[in-house]
Parts: C-alpha cells; sequence; structure tokens
C-alpha cells in the first residue's frame, strides 16, 4: 500500500483525495491533506476522518506520505513540487507543470539530480484512448507522413458567470493565463504527443464576449518541416466542436469528440499524383479503407463517475510501487514541451510576429511580468 497525500483539496484535489478514498485507486491509502483554507480543509477532514495541514512542510515531515499530489492553483505547483523533492518524495502535479517554462526547467534540473524521485504530470487526456490510437497510427507509419494537422476546440464553455466566481482564475497574476494555460494545455500535450514539437509559431489570442484580462479566443499556425497546423480554442461558442482532424500522405484521422474514423489510402497521394490522367478530381477517394473507433461505452462510464484523471492516479501509484519510471504516462518534460507551446503562441499573439519554438525563457517572464503590472494597473484605474 501506498500512502498519499493531497495538497490543494478544491474542485480538483478534492476530487483525487475521494477517489483514493473510494478505493478507485488502487493499492493506495489517503494519509493526509493540506490546504491552506481552513474551512475548506476542516470541512473536508470532519466529512472523511483525514488528518489535516494547513502547513503542507508539516505534512510531509509528520506524514512521511509515499507519494504527493499537487492541486493547487499554478503559480504554486513547482514551489510545492521543489519541497517534495527536498523530502525524497515522489509528486504528481495537476496541469500546468508551471506558468513558464523557465520555472520548470527549474524543477526539472533539480529531478534530474535525483532520479530515485518520481515527478509525474496530470495529462489525463493521453489515457483517451482513441489519441492512443491515433499515436499508433502515426507511428507505425500507416498514415504516412504528417501533411497537416487542424485542432479546433471550442466545447469548454465559459460564461461570465465562471469568472465572476472569483479566485484565481482568468487572470495574469492568478492563473498566468486563459483558455490556454487552462484548458488548451490538455489538447496541446495531445498535439505535441502526436507530431511533435512546431518549429514556429505565429498566433493570434483574443478576449470576446466577457470581461476578463486573459485571453478566451485562441488561432494559432504551428509550422514543421513539411507541414503547417491550426490550431483554435475558444470558451464562448456555441454549440462547441471538438475535432482533431489529422492528415499523412497514406490517409487521414478523424476524432470527433467521442468518435474517431481513420482512412487508409490504396495508395499514398504521391504516387496517386504521378499516375493521375484526369484533370480534376480522382477516383482514389472511393478506394481507402474506413474505419471507426470509439472512446468505448465502458470507459466512457467509468471516466464519467471517476474522471479521467483516476486512471493517471492508478499509473502513479504503479510506477511509485515499481519504480518503472518508463511506465508513466506523462512525465514533467512532458508537461514543459506543452508549456513551452503555450508560452511561444503567447509571446507570438503579444508581439504579432510568428516565434521560433522555444521562445526564450527570460524574455517571456518579462512579458509576462508587463502584463500582470497591466492588468493591476487597470484594476485600480
Ligand atoms: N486535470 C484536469 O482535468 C483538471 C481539471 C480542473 C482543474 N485542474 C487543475 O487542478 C488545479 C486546482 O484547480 P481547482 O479547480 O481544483 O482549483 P480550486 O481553486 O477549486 O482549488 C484549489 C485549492 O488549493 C488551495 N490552495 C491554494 N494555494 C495552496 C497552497 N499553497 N497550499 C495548499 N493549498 C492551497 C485552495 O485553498 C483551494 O482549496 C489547477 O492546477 C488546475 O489546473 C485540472
Amino acid at each position: 500500500m501506498k500512502r498519499l497525500a493531497v495538497i490543494g483539496i478544491g474542485r480538483m484535489g478534492g476530487r483525487h483525495a475521494r477517489n483514493i478514498l473510494k478505493g478507485v485507486v488502487k493499492n493506495a491509502l489517503l494519509v493526509a491533506v493540506c490546504d491552506t483554507d481552513k474551512k475548506v480543509l476542516d470541512e473536508f477532514c470532519a466529512k472523511y476522518k483525514v488528518n489535516g495541514y494547513t502547513d503542507r512542510r508539516e505534512m510531509l515531515d509528520k506524514e512521511k506520505p509515499d507519494g504527493v499530489i499537487i492541486a493547487t492553483p499554478h503559480y504554486s505547483h513547482v514551489e510545492i513540487a521543489k519541497d517534495c523533492l527536498a523530502n525524497n518524495v515522489d509528486f504528481l502535479v495537476e496541469k500546468p507543470v508551471s506558468v513558464t517554462v523557465k520555472e520548470a526547467q527549474e524543477l526539472k534540473d533539480l529531478l534530474d539530480k535525483k532520479p530515485d524521485v518520481v515527478g509525474a504530470m496530470m495529462l489525463n487526456q493521453r489515457t483517451n484512448r482513441m489519441y492512443k490510437k491515433a499515436k499508433e497510427l502515426i507511428e507505425s507509419g500507416k498514415i504516412g507522413p504528417v501533411k497537416r494537422v487542424n485542432f479546433i476546440v471550442t466545447d469548454w464553455y465559459r460564461s461570465q458567470y465562471y469568472y465572476n466566481m472569483g479566485g484565481w482564475r482568468a487572470s495574469w497574476s492568478g492563473e498566468g493565463g486563459g483558455t490556454l494555460i487552462n484548458q488548451c494545455v490538455h489538447q496541446l500535450d495531445i498535439w505535441q504527443w502526436l507530431v511533435g514539437m512546431p518549429k514556429q509559431i505565429y498566433a493570434v489570442c483574443k478576449t470576446v464576449g466577457r470581461d476578463i484580462t486573459t485571453e478566451n479566443d485562441v488561432t494559432a499556425i504551428m509550422s514543421y518541416d513539411g507541414f503547417e497546423g491550426v490550431f483554435t480554442a475558444s470558451t464562448h461558442e456555441l454549440p462547441g466542436t471538438n475535432r482533431l482532424e489529422i492528415a499523412g500522405e497514406n490517409g487521414k484521422i478523424v476524432i470527433d469528440r467521442f468518435k474517431m474514423k481513420y482512412y487508409l489510402n490504396k495508395y499514398p497521394e504521391p504516387v496517386v499524383n504521378e499516375r493521375a490522367t484526369r484533370d480534376y478530381g480522382n477516383k482514389e477517394d472511393k478506394k481507402c479503407k474506413k474505419y471507426s473507433y470509439s472512446y468505448g461505452l465502458t470507459r466512457l462510464i467509468y471516466d464519467g463517475i471517476n474522471g479521467q484523471q483516476a486512471r493517471i492516479l492508478n499509473n502513479f501509484v504503479e510506477v511509485i510501487s515499481t519504480r518503472d519510471k518508463l511506465r508513466l504516462i506523462a512525465d514533467i518534460g512532458d508537461g514543459i514541451r506543452g508549456l513551452s507551446i503555450i508560452n511561444a503562441i503567447n509571446m507570438s499573439s503579444w508581439l504579432n510576429k510568428c516565434v521560433d519554438v522555444p521562445v526564450d525563457n527570460d524574455e517571456y517572464v518579462k512579458a509576462l511580468e508587463k502584463k500582470i503590472a497591466q492588468e493591476k494597473k487597470d484594476k485600480n484605474a
């Protein structure tokens, strides 16, 4: 049995803690929770009869957990992870690993010096079997070299009511960004997991129809050697879309929420082109093989009840039990790659020009500090 603790027991951390208590996480016990909000902490501890702390260092010292789940607001992730590292305690960080690649890289450098400590990331969309299937199709070469990627993510609707609830969300000072760092962090991880890191990005980020300081509308063109991808995301559109399309020389993958279709051509497109004797159109479209795949009903029900995050919690416990880090679904390096795309999208939009990926880490920190200062000024005006 692994003795776990959760730091930050708000919406998500509370769910992680309850999943451990319910036995959804195999071979794990919840020994303590920590939250700086005494009211939240007392209510949770009284209800679930678990030890509670407002001071994480005291908790680490007294409870000596085997693993810690960090589910606090973004800006505190790295400092809490560093405390775990200092105590040689394995940790699982909620997304995003940090707000800046600079800070996240500092954590990774420290972690690399302690190879016996596990540092995992909550990038739960990687457990979606349709994305896993897409990865298999790309890596096996079945769809051929990638020629185009389009990801439209407009189904995380957020109203003004949500933003008016206040707190740390949708502000540069509290959250370090808007829809990119909060929601798109998942899809941009899937993006880089499937097709790798772009070389350059040109992006436009806007605030549409909401009284917030951060972006809720993003369009980013991502350039690779040999192809371009377009990432479109917003949280103000109705009805929303969630569609990933990856076209290769030998076929195409289309993932639409819970359904996936993939198409494998009889011949790769360059061969079709070489042999073509028609002016318009082609007959190959009709010859390609079509396959259907889905999220899976059992998985949909399980994830509906426990959250995809339960799968990552199980993976974390498995890895800290076996010490086999290669079995981690996502590690800190993975968290940094997705964050690097986010930092580059923001930077491109702020500068209104195409940027190389990765952007300069120090420049990004400076630019973010300016955003925070402006936000503060506007608030006090
Ligand atoms: N994986 C997912 O799909 C998913 C979904 C939602 C949220 N999240 C992530 O979970 C994290 C928390 O989000 P949330 O929606 O639960 O926020 P929340 O505001 O509901 O909860 C955060 C909790 O952390 C506590 N806290 C703040 N600073 C702390 C500190 N230094 N030490 C201890 N406790 C502290 C707060 O009092 C609060 O109770 C964020 O990183 C967010 O991005 C992930």
